[in-house]
C-alpha cells in the first residue's frame, strides 16, 4: 500500500499541479490529480488477473485543462443543470453563468472541476486515502456565500473506491457534487460500452424538457427502456423510437434511488461479460444520472493514444436530481450557515469469478 506523488504539469498561471498514485495490496491503482480533484486512471484486473485502466481520461494536464467532457472531475458547486441558470433563495434571485444554451451545467464556465485543489495524504484504517480541499468564493459563477469543499478519495484492500464529500458555507446556498467518471469495464478506448450490463436500483426517473430539465414528474420505468431494475444491456433499448431517448440522444436522466435518504445503498451494479469486471456503485445521494456517453465525440484522442468513441464510457453520477433549486418538490440541496453537506460514494471492483468463487 502506497501513495506516491509526482508533478503533472503547470497551468497557463504557472501554477503547479500534480498527480498522485494510490496503489493497494492488491496492485489496483488510482490516479488522482488536483486538478479537478480528478480522477485520471482507476486500473483493476479483469478475472484472469490482467490489469486495465476502466476509467477515460488524458495523458496531460494541458488536455484536462482544454477538455470539454469532464473526465473523472469533481463537479460542483452544482452538478447537472440549473434551468436558465437561475434559481431564488430565500427571496433573493440568483444569477448563474449560462454554459448549456440557457441552463447552468456542472458549476458553470469555471466550476470546480477547472479549478485547483489543495492535496494532502491521509491514512485511514480502511485504507489509502488522499484529501483534497476548496475554497469557492462567495459570488464565483453567481453562487453566494464562501463555500469549504472536502473530497477525500479512500482506496481499500477490498478494492473499494470510496468518495467522502463535505461541504459547509458561511451564507445559505445550494450545493450538489458528484464524481464525473466514464467507465468502460473492457477498458478505456475499448469500444463503446453498449454490451455492458446494467441494473439501476431504481422504480422511477425524472423524464426530462428538450433542453434536459426535469420536467417536474418522477415517472415509473415499468414498461419503459428505463427499466434499469433488472441487468439488461445497455445497448439493447438506447436507440429506440421513445421521446425521452430521442430528446437525449441515448440515456442522460436522472434515476430516483429506492432507498432511504442518508444511509449507504446499492444504487447500480455493471457487468461487462469479456473482462469479467463487476462495478457496484454504492451511494448516499437520492438520485443517480445514468449518461451514456451520447454526446461524445467519435475520436477523442484518450490516454496512452488510445481513441474514444460515441458512447466510449457511461457515468454513473450519484447527486441529488437536476434542478433541484427551482423544484420545491425535490429533495433539497440547500446548505445554510452551521450545517454540513455530507455525501459519500462507493465504487466496489470486482470479477464474475471472484463472485462466483466466494
Ligand atoms: C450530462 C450530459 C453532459 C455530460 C458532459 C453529463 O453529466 O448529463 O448532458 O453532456 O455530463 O458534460
Amino acid at each position: 500500500m502506497d501513495i506516491k506523488k509526482q508533478p503533472f504539469g503547470q497551468t497557463n498561471d504557472m501554477t503547479g499541479v500534480d498527480l498522485y498514485k494510490l496503489i493497494n495490496l492488491n496492485g489496483t491503482e488510482a490516479r488522482i490529480t488536483n486538478y479537478g480533484a480528478t480522477l485520471v486512471a482507476l486500473t483493476v484486473a479483469d478475472r484472469n488477473g490482467n490489469p486495465g485502466d476502466v476509467i477515460l481520461g488524458y495523458d496531460s494536464l494541458e488536455e484536462y485543462v482544454n477538455g470539454s467532457n469532464y473526465f473523472g472531475c469533481i463537479a460542483g458547486r452544482y452538478a447537472n443543470r440549473i434551468a436558465g441558470g437561475r434559481f431564488r433563495l430565500n427571496d433573493t434571485a440568483y444569477i448563474l453563468a449560462q454554459n448549456d444554451g440557457e441552463n447552468h451545467l456542472h458549476g458553470g464556465v469555471h466550476g470546480f472541476d477547472k479549478a485547483i485543489w489543495q492535496a494532502r495524504k491521509i491514512e485511514k484504517d480502511e485504507g489509502l486515502g488522499l484529501e483534497l480541499t476548496h475554497l469557492s468564493q462567495d459570488g464565483e459563477e453567481g453562487y453566494p456565500g464562501n463555500l469549504s469543499v472536502t473530497v477525500i478519495y479512500t482506496l481499500t484492500d477490498k478494492d473499494e473506491l470510496r468518495i467522502d464529500y463535505s461541504a459547509s458555507s458561511d451564507r445559505p446556498t445550494v450545493v450538489n457534487l458528484t464524481n464525473h467518471a466514464y467507465f468502460n469495464l473492457a477498458g478505456a478506448g475499448c469500444g463503446d460500452i453498449l454490451d455492458h450490463e446494467l441494473m439501476i436500483n431504481a422504480d422511477r426517473f425524472t423524464p426530462v424538457d428538450k433542453s434536459l430539465i426535469p420536467t417536474g414528474e418522477l415517472r415509473s420505468v415499468r414498461g419503459t427502456p428505463f427499466d434499469f431494475t433488472r441487468p439488461t444491456v445497455i445497448g439493447a433499448r438506447i436507440d429506440r423510437d421513445h421521446d425521452q431517448l430521442l430528446i437525449a440522444q441515448g440515456y442522460d436522466h436522472n434515476w430516483v434511488l429506492n432507498k432511504a435518504l442518508g444511509r449507504l445503498c446499492p444504487a447500480a451494479r455493471v457487468m461487462e461479460r469479456n473482462s469479467g469486471r463487476i462495478l457496484e456503485v454504492h451511494t448516499t445521494q437520492p438520485g443517480i444520472q445514468f449518461y451514456s456517453g451520447n454526446f461524445m465525440g467519435n475520436r477523442i484522442a484518450g490516454k496512452t493514444g488510445q481513441l474514444y468513441h460515441h458512447r466510449g464510457g457511461f457515468c454513473l453520477e450519484t447527486q441529488h436530481f437536476p434542478d433541484s433549486p427551482n423544484r420545491p418538490d425535490f429533495p433539497s440541496t440547500v446548505l445554510d450557515p452551521g450545517s454540513r453537506y455530507e455525501h459519500t460514494t462507493m465504487y466496489k471492483f470486482t470479477t464474475e469469478l471472484s463472485v462466483s468463487a466466494q
